[in-house]
């Protein structure tokens, strides 16, 4: 996410082709205290946020400080591109790994900017403050024509900088701690039981995208949030339009839209404030003028869109990617114990927000390269958890692998508000759909599976299964 909430995006491209899973290559990703924190845990204070039980051995965080000089200089490639398989990172950024930590990359609109391929030094960096996250500033880089024309719009939370940043980040925290997402568990696992039912119920086939991927997030947001389910379909298609819209008045029209309804729940929240998150922010934040009606309807619509749309593509990809991988399914299946460790390799691996965004508002030093003041900065997630420095044979499916300091969360002050909910959602629903169906396969050939293209949160964009 970053000119959506969490992702950004290319122009030239139409919108849903149904490309097939396999392409074959043709002729052809000081901040003033820490946040109140939610547990002791080795992770960085900056996220607020503990992980789940004693985590496995870290795997190595590579000092960018050591790290040899830049590589010569490696032609800009153009940035994003598609995958040609849907649980690797595009082929055509092989040069990428060669020039770690730091390369130059080729924006739609000609201009060239850093990308942060090391996994030292993307984390180094995702902690600078003189890396800013705000939008609408001039040279904040865009990868996508659509998104650079909706830059002028602020964007809650992950657009603003400390101190705005951490005010906004506190309010929010409290929901998302482990112990609270804890306490969601048997709710979110009645709704996963409840979607297999229906499966089992009208199957086989299925399209486990809109059946199952899709609605376990969306509901269960929708519940955290007080936001009524029976609206998912309004609000998944604008959110749909908001990443993935042809062009900038698209994307303007469904922001158009959320904000109106958000604004009007907001409105029915403040005669009947609900128990949900939004009702919460109603009664402490807004009445007492700590936040105003427009930040807290882009609040709300961060929340909501981060909330489903992320999570939907994991565990779309995530059963994509253990089918096509049967010998780590049988292992998993041996050894359920395994999920939590296999789900932190899952967000590695596929690495679906490929292509954080920040600029640099003062020259910043790494590994022996300045990124002058004005210069953009990308984030390619894909290449960085791929670094087989921090992650050895990085291409390989590993769940016995410590891969705790992946970057698919993003890090620092902007690392991923949902992350425990988004690992507890998908062990709940891998676990549960295998389990369910030790028959599950493709109802079709992978080649032929629809999937994303390069420059949205990465996913499917359908999966026919049978059992
Ligand atoms: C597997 C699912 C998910 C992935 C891969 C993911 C990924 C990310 C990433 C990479 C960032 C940092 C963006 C940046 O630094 O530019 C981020 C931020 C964020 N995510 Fe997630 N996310 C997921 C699920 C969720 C869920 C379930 C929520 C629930 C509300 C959520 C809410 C947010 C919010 C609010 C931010 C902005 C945080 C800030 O700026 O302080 N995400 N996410």
């Amino acid at each position: 996410m970053t000119e959506t909430p969490l992702t950004r995006s290319p122009a030239d491209r139409p919108p849903e082709s149904g490309r097939s899973a396999f392409r074959r290559p043709g002729p052809g990703l000081p901040a003033p205290e820490r946040p109140a924190s939610t547990g002791s845990a080795p992770e960085p204070p900056a996220s607020g946020l503990t992980a789940s039980g004693p985590p496995p051995a870290a795997s190595p965080v590579v000092p960018p400080s050591v790290a040899p000089p830049v590589a010569p200089a490696v032609p800009a490639i153009a940035f994003p591109q598609d995958r040609t398989c849907p649980y690797h990172p595009p082929a055509a950024y092989a040069p990428l790994r060669e020039g770690r930590p730091l390369a130059r990359i080729s924006l739609f609109d000609g201009r060239d900017v850093w990308v942060v391929t090391g996994q030292g030094a993307a984390r180094e960096l995702l902690a600078d403050p003189r890396l800013s996250s705000d939008r609408t500033l001039p040279a904040f880089p865009s990868t996508t024509e659509r998104f650079a024309a909706t830059r002028n719009r602020r964007v809650a939370l992950l657009g603003l900088d400390d101190p705005e940043h951490h005010v906004q980040r506190r309010m929010l925290v409290p929901s998302f701690t482990l112990k609270r997402i804890a306490a969601l568990r048997p709710g979110i696992q009645e709704t996963v039981d409840r979607l297999l039912d229906r499966m089992a119920r009208q199957g086989p086939p299925a399209e486990l995208v809109n059946d199952f991927a899709l609605p376990v997030p969306s509901m269960v947001i929708c519940a955290l949030l007080g936001v009524p389910y029976g609206d998912h379909d309004f609000f998944e298609a604008q959110s749909r339009r908001l990443l993935r819209g042809p062009d900038a008045a698209d994307i303007e029209d469904a922001r158009d839209r959320l904000d109106s309804y958000f604004g009007s729940l907001i409105e029915r929240e403040e005669k009947h404030p609900g128990d949900g998150l939004l009702g919460e922010l109603v009664r402490d934040q807004l009445r007492e003028g700590r936040v105003d009606r427009e930040e807290l309807v882009s609040l709300a619509t961060i929340l909501l869109v981060a909330g489903h749309e992320t999570t939907a593509n994991m565990i779309s990809l995530g059963a994509f990617t253990l089918l096509g991988h049967p010998e780590r399914l049988a292992e998993l299946r041996a050894e359920p114990a395994l999920m939590p460790a296999a789900v932190e390799e899952l967000l590695r691996f596929l690495s679906i927000a490929d292509g954080l965004l920040r600029v640099a508002v003062q020259d910043v030093e790494i590994a022996g390269t300045t990124i002058r003041e004005g210069e953009g900065v990308v984030f390619s997630t894909s290449v960085i958890n791929r670094d087989e420095r921090a992650f050895p044979e990085p291409d390989t499916l590993d769940w016995r692998r410590p891969v705790r300091h992946h970057v698919a969360f993003g890090f620092g002050i902007h690392q991923c508000l949902g992350q425990n909910l988004a690992r507890a959602e998908m062990e709940i629903a891998l676990r549960s759909l295998f389990d369910r169906f030790p028959g599950l396969r493709l109802a079709v050939p992978a080649d032929t599976v629809p999937f994303k293209p390069g420059d949205t949160i990465q996913g499917m964009l359908e999966l026919p299964v049978t059992w």
